[in-house]
Protein backbone atom coordinates (compact mmCIF):
# COMPACT_ATOMS: atom_id res chain seq x y z
CA UNK A 1 0.00 0.00 0.00
CA UNK A 2 0.99 3.38 -1.07
CA UNK A 3 0.89 5.92 1.91
CA UNK A 4 0.68 9.59 1.55
CA UNK A 5 2.93 11.55 4.12
CA UNK A 6 1.19 14.81 5.38
CA UNK A 7 3.65 17.69 5.63
CA UNK A 8 2.38 21.25 6.47
CA UNK A 9 3.91 24.98 6.65
CA UNK A 10 2.94 27.10 9.62
CA UNK A 11 3.52 30.69 9.35
CA UNK A 12 1.69 34.41 9.25
CA UNK A 13 1.40 35.78 6.28
CA UNK A 14 1.84 32.18 4.34
CA UNK A 15 0.33 32.65 0.83
CA UNK A 16 3.89 33.54 -0.29
CA UNK A 17 5.39 30.27 0.85
CA UNK A 18 6.69 28.61 -1.87
CA UNK A 19 7.55 25.08 0.65
CA UNK A 20 4.76 23.37 -0.93
CA UNK A 21 5.81 23.81 -4.24
CA UNK A 22 10.29 23.00 -3.61
CA UNK A 23 8.96 19.57 -1.05
CA UNK A 24 6.40 17.98 -4.13
CA UNK A 25 9.29 18.76 -6.66
CA UNK A 26 11.50 16.93 -3.78
CA UNK A 27 9.43 13.86 -3.39
CA UNK A 28 9.19 13.67 -7.14
CA UNK A 29 12.51 12.72 -7.25
CA UNK A 30 12.30 9.83 -4.95
CA UNK A 31 8.49 8.83 -6.38
CA UNK A 32 7.04 9.60 -3.12
CA UNK A 33 3.55 10.42 -2.25
CA UNK A 34 3.21 14.06 -0.18
CA UNK A 35 -0.11 16.40 0.93
CA UNK A 36 1.50 19.68 1.83
CA UNK A 37 -0.67 22.20 2.88
CA UNK A 38 0.16 25.64 4.06
CA UNK A 39 -1.06 27.06 7.58
CA UNK A 40 -1.80 30.54 7.98
CA UNK A 41 -1.20 30.64 11.79
CA UNK A 42 -1.02 33.74 13.58
CA UNK A 43 1.75 34.55 16.74
CA UNK A 44 0.21 32.78 20.12
CA UNK A 45 -1.52 30.19 17.91
CA UNK A 46 0.62 27.55 16.99
CA UNK A 47 0.48 25.06 19.51
CA UNK A 48 -2.99 24.68 18.91
CA UNK A 49 -2.75 24.80 14.90
CA UNK A 50 -0.15 22.20 15.61
CA UNK A 51 -2.25 19.73 18.20
CA UNK A 52 -4.87 19.37 14.82
CA UNK A 53 -1.74 18.59 12.60
CA UNK A 54 -0.83 15.83 14.40
CA UNK A 55 -4.38 14.49 15.53
CA UNK A 56 -4.86 14.73 11.53
CA UNK A 57 -1.67 12.67 10.56
CA UNK A 58 0.81 15.26 10.11
CA UNK A 59 4.11 13.91 10.05
CA UNK A 60 6.66 16.81 9.31
CA UNK A 61 6.11 20.63 9.10
CA UNK A 62 8.18 24.00 8.82
CA UNK A 63 7.88 26.55 10.62
CA UNK A 64 8.24 30.32 9.08
CA UNK A 65 7.93 33.67 10.42
CA UNK A 66 6.49 34.91 13.02
CA UNK A 67 6.48 31.76 14.75
CA UNK A 68 9.94 30.50 14.54
CA UNK A 69 10.72 31.10 18.30
CA UNK A 70 7.38 30.45 19.12
CA UNK A 71 7.74 26.97 18.17
CA UNK A 72 11.17 26.91 19.96
CA UNK A 73 9.57 27.57 22.98
CA UNK A 74 6.50 25.07 22.62
CA UNK A 75 8.87 21.81 21.71
CA UNK A 76 10.63 20.59 24.49
CA UNK A 77 12.80 17.29 21.88
CA UNK A 78 15.40 19.52 19.96
CA UNK A 79 18.61 18.58 18.42
CA UNK A 80 21.93 20.23 19.34
CA UNK A 81 21.30 22.90 16.46
CA UNK A 82 18.15 23.91 17.43
CA UNK A 83 19.08 24.49 21.04
CA UNK A 84 21.71 26.08 20.45
CA UNK A 85 20.43 28.64 17.80
CA UNK A 86 17.44 29.10 20.29
CA UNK A 87 14.86 28.94 17.11
CA UNK A 88 13.77 26.27 14.82
CA UNK A 89 12.28 26.26 11.42
CA UNK A 90 11.49 22.41 11.04
CA UNK A 91 9.31 19.80 12.71
CA UNK A 92 9.33 16.06 12.61
CA UNK A 93 6.73 13.91 14.24
CA UNK A 94 8.02 11.48 16.91
CA UNK A 95 5.31 8.18 16.89
CA UNK A 96 7.39 6.91 19.48
CA UNK A 97 7.14 9.52 22.22
CA UNK A 98 4.18 10.86 20.29
CA UNK A 99 5.38 14.11 20.41
CA UNK A 100 7.32 17.00 17.96
CA UNK A 101 11.39 16.36 17.81
CA UNK A 102 12.64 20.37 16.65
CA UNK A 103 15.32 20.73 14.48
CA UNK A 104 16.98 23.96 12.25
CA UNK A 105 18.23 23.42 9.02
CA UNK A 106 18.06 27.05 8.59
CA UNK A 107 22.20 28.14 9.28
CA UNK A 108 23.41 24.71 7.62
CA UNK A 109 20.98 25.99 4.69
CA UNK A 110 22.42 29.56 4.58
CA UNK A 111 26.07 28.24 4.23
CA UNK A 112 24.60 25.55 1.53
CA UNK A 113 23.60 28.67 -0.43
CA UNK A 114 26.76 30.25 -0.11
CA UNK A 115 28.65 27.55 -1.09
CA UNK A 116 26.26 25.95 -4.34
CA UNK A 117 25.17 29.07 -5.54
CA UNK A 118 27.58 31.86 -5.03
CA UNK A 119 31.17 32.86 -4.69
CA UNK A 120 31.27 34.34 -1.50
CA UNK A 121 33.75 33.92 1.20
CA UNK A 122 32.28 34.34 4.61
CA UNK A 123 35.44 33.35 6.69
CA UNK A 124 37.24 36.42 6.16
CA UNK A 125 34.11 38.75 5.74
CA UNK A 126 33.22 41.81 8.12
CA UNK A 127 29.16 41.27 8.19
CA UNK A 128 26.46 43.22 9.40
CA UNK A 129 22.83 40.91 10.39
CA UNK A 130 19.73 43.49 10.52
CA UNK A 131 17.43 41.40 12.74
CA UNK A 132 17.28 39.28 16.01
CA UNK A 133 13.94 37.15 15.41
CA UNK A 134 13.93 33.47 14.29
CA UNK A 135 15.56 34.04 10.88
CA UNK A 136 18.42 35.73 12.16
CA UNK A 137 19.26 33.60 15.25
CA UNK A 138 19.70 30.58 13.30
CA UNK A 139 22.34 32.33 11.19
CA UNK A 140 24.12 34.14 13.97
CA UNK A 141 25.34 30.47 15.52
CA UNK A 142 26.85 29.76 11.84
CA UNK A 143 28.29 33.39 11.96
CA UNK A 144 29.50 33.10 14.78
CA UNK A 145 31.42 29.43 13.87
CA UNK A 146 32.52 30.08 10.10
CA UNK A 147 33.08 33.93 9.99
CA UNK A 148 36.52 34.79 11.70
CA UNK A 149 35.47 38.89 12.28
CA UNK A 150 33.72 40.03 14.99
CA UNK A 151 29.56 39.80 13.94
CA UNK A 152 28.00 43.02 13.81
CA UNK A 153 23.91 42.84 14.76
CA UNK A 154 21.88 45.18 14.91
CA UNK A 155 17.69 45.24 15.93
CA UNK A 156 14.84 47.83 16.93
CA UNK A 157 13.89 46.13 20.16
CA UNK A 158 17.37 45.72 21.77
CA UNK A 159 15.05 43.97 24.70
CA UNK A 160 14.22 41.29 22.51
CA UNK A 161 18.00 40.60 21.92
CA UNK A 162 19.22 40.93 25.65
CA UNK A 163 20.45 37.06 25.12
CA UNK A 164 22.48 37.43 22.29
CA UNK A 165 25.04 38.88 24.71
CA UNK A 166 25.81 34.95 25.21
CA UNK A 167 28.15 35.39 22.09
CA UNK A 168 30.67 37.38 23.81
CA UNK A 169 32.66 38.38 20.24
CA UNK A 170 29.07 39.93 19.13
CA UNK A 171 28.44 43.62 19.00
CA UNK A 172 24.54 44.34 19.55
CA UNK A 173 23.73 47.56 18.39
CA UNK A 174 20.61 49.57 17.77
CA UNK A 175 20.51 51.23 14.37
CA UNK A 176 20.77 54.29 15.60
CA UNK A 177 24.13 53.54 17.26
CA UNK A 178 24.87 51.73 14.04
CA UNK A 179 24.04 54.61 11.61
CA UNK A 180 26.52 57.07 14.00
CA UNK A 181 29.61 54.72 13.00
CA UNK A 182 29.28 55.09 9.48
CA UNK A 183 32.32 57.47 8.88
CA UNK A 184 34.20 54.91 11.20
CA UNK A 185 33.91 51.25 9.60
CA UNK A 186 32.37 49.11 6.85
CA UNK A 187 30.74 46.08 5.85
CA UNK A 188 32.12 43.39 3.21
CA UNK A 189 28.26 41.34 3.52
CA UNK A 190 25.01 42.88 4.51
CA UNK A 191 22.04 40.04 5.39
CA UNK A 192 18.83 41.39 6.06
CA UNK A 193 17.16 38.74 8.55
CA UNK A 194 14.49 41.07 8.96
CA UNK A 195 10.95 40.52 7.77
CA UNK A 196 10.61 43.50 6.82
CA UNK A 197 10.16 42.72 3.08
CA UNK A 198 6.98 40.56 3.99
CA UNK A 199 5.52 43.70 5.03
CA UNK A 200 7.23 46.27 2.03
CA UNK A 201 9.04 47.81 4.58
CA UNK A 202 12.65 48.95 5.10
CA UNK A 203 14.69 48.88 8.18
CA UNK A 204 15.83 51.80 9.80
CA UNK A 205 19.09 51.54 8.66
CA UNK A 206 21.08 54.37 6.60
CA UNK A 207 21.91 53.95 2.99
CA UNK A 208 25.42 54.86 3.13
CA UNK A 209 26.15 51.45 4.58
CA UNK A 210 25.06 49.67 1.31
CA UNK A 211 27.62 51.05 -0.74
CA UNK A 212 29.78 48.03 -2.62
CA UNK A 213 28.52 45.72 -0.01
CA UNK A 214 27.84 42.48 -0.95
CA UNK A 215 23.57 42.43 0.19
CA UNK A 216 21.25 39.21 0.65
CA UNK A 217 18.11 39.62 1.52
CA UNK A 218 16.86 36.62 3.11
CA UNK A 219 13.35 37.14 1.74
CA UNK A 220 11.88 35.85 -1.79
CA UNK A 221 9.54 38.04 -3.90
CA UNK A 222 8.83 35.86 -6.62
CA UNK A 223 10.92 36.69 -9.49
CA UNK A 224 10.98 40.56 -8.28
CA UNK A 225 13.64 42.33 -6.15
CA UNK A 226 12.57 42.59 -2.33
CA UNK A 227 12.21 46.37 -1.36
CA UNK A 228 15.54 46.10 0.23
CA UNK A 229 16.98 44.50 -3.00
CA UNK A 230 15.89 47.37 -4.81
CA UNK A 231 17.00 50.04 -1.99
CA UNK A 232 20.49 48.72 -1.99
CA UNK A 233 20.89 48.71 -5.40
CA UNK A 234 19.60 52.15 -6.22
CA UNK A 235 22.63 52.95 -3.23
CA UNK A 236 25.70 51.08 -5.22
CA UNK A 237 26.02 47.74 -3.38
CA UNK A 238 28.25 45.46 -4.98
CA UNK A 239 25.96 42.95 -5.38
CA UNK A 240 22.18 41.79 -4.55
CA UNK A 241 20.71 38.33 -3.60
CA UNK A 242 17.38 37.24 -2.39
CA UNK A 243 16.42 34.38 -0.30
CA UNK A 244 15.70 31.28 -2.94
CA UNK A 245 18.70 29.27 -3.01
CA UNK A 246 18.85 29.37 1.19
CA UNK A 247 14.90 28.72 0.87
CA UNK A 248 15.82 25.86 -1.14
CA UNK A 249 18.94 24.19 0.86
CA UNK A 250 17.23 24.57 4.44
CA UNK A 251 14.17 23.00 2.37
CA UNK A 252 16.42 19.93 1.39
CA UNK A 253 17.88 19.67 4.67
CA UNK A 254 14.42 19.42 6.04
CA UNK A 255 12.99 16.68 3.47
CA UNK A 256 16.34 14.60 4.61
CA UNK A 257 15.24 14.63 8.33
CA UNK A 258 11.83 13.67 7.17
CA UNK A 259 12.63 10.96 4.82
CA UNK A 260 16.27 9.84 5.28
CA UNK A 261 16.93 10.98 1.93
CA UNK A 262 18.90 14.19 0.59
CA UNK A 263 17.30 15.25 -2.31
CA UNK A 264 18.85 16.95 -5.36
CA UNK A 265 18.26 20.58 -4.51
CA UNK A 266 19.68 22.57 -7.57
CA UNK A 267 17.75 21.67 -10.41
CA UNK A 268 14.58 22.44 -8.09
CA UNK A 269 16.60 26.19 -7.54
CA UNK A 270 16.87 26.20 -11.11
CA UNK A 271 13.34 25.72 -12.25
CA UNK A 272 12.07 27.92 -9.85
CA UNK A 273 14.72 30.79 -11.00
CA UNK A 274 13.87 29.65 -14.73
CA UNK A 275 10.00 30.58 -13.57
CA UNK A 276 10.42 33.99 -12.67
P1 LIG B 1 11.50 35.78 11.65
O1 LIG B 1 11.16 34.38 12.01
O2 LIG B 1 11.33 36.10 10.18
O3 LIG B 1 12.82 36.23 12.16
P2 LIG B 1 10.36 37.26 13.82
O4 LIG B 1 10.89 36.25 14.78
O5 LIG B 1 8.99 37.82 14.01
O6 LIG B 1 10.37 36.68 12.35
O7 LIG B 1 11.43 38.47 13.78
C1 LIG B 1 11.24 39.58 12.97
C2 LIG B 1 12.53 40.39 12.94
O8 LIG B 1 12.41 41.39 11.93
C3 LIG B 1 12.84 41.12 14.23
O9 LIG B 1 14.24 41.24 14.37
C4 LIG B 1 12.22 42.50 13.96
O10 LIG B 1 12.81 43.56 14.68
P3 LIG B 1 12.28 43.99 16.16
O11 LIG B 1 12.63 42.83 17.08
O12 LIG B 1 13.07 45.19 16.48
O13 LIG B 1 10.79 44.19 16.01
C5 LIG B 1 12.58 42.68 12.52
N1 LIG B 1 11.77 43.63 11.76
C6 LIG B 1 10.51 43.46 11.28
N2 LIG B 1 10.13 44.54 10.57
C7 LIG B 1 11.17 45.41 10.60
C8 LIG B 1 11.40 46.72 10.04
N3 LIG B 1 10.47 47.35 9.31
N4 LIG B 1 12.60 47.31 10.29
C9 LIG B 1 13.56 46.68 11.03
N5 LIG B 1 13.39 45.46 11.58
C10 LIG B 1 12.22 44.84 11.37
Amino acid sequence: MITQTKLAVFGDPIHQSLSPRIHIEFARQFALDIDYQKVLTPAGTLAEALSIFSSAGGMGANITAPLKQEAFALIPQLSPCARTAGTLNTLKWDPSTQQWFGENTDGQGFLQYLQKYTSIDIAPARVLLLGAGGAARALIDVLEKNVSQPLTVVNRDLEKAQDLKKYPRLELLSYVALNQQIHQTRFDIIINATSSSLHQQLPPLDNAWLKNSIVIDLAYAHGLSTPFMEWALSHHAKSVDDGLGMLVEQAALSFALWFDRMPDSKPVYQQLRSRE
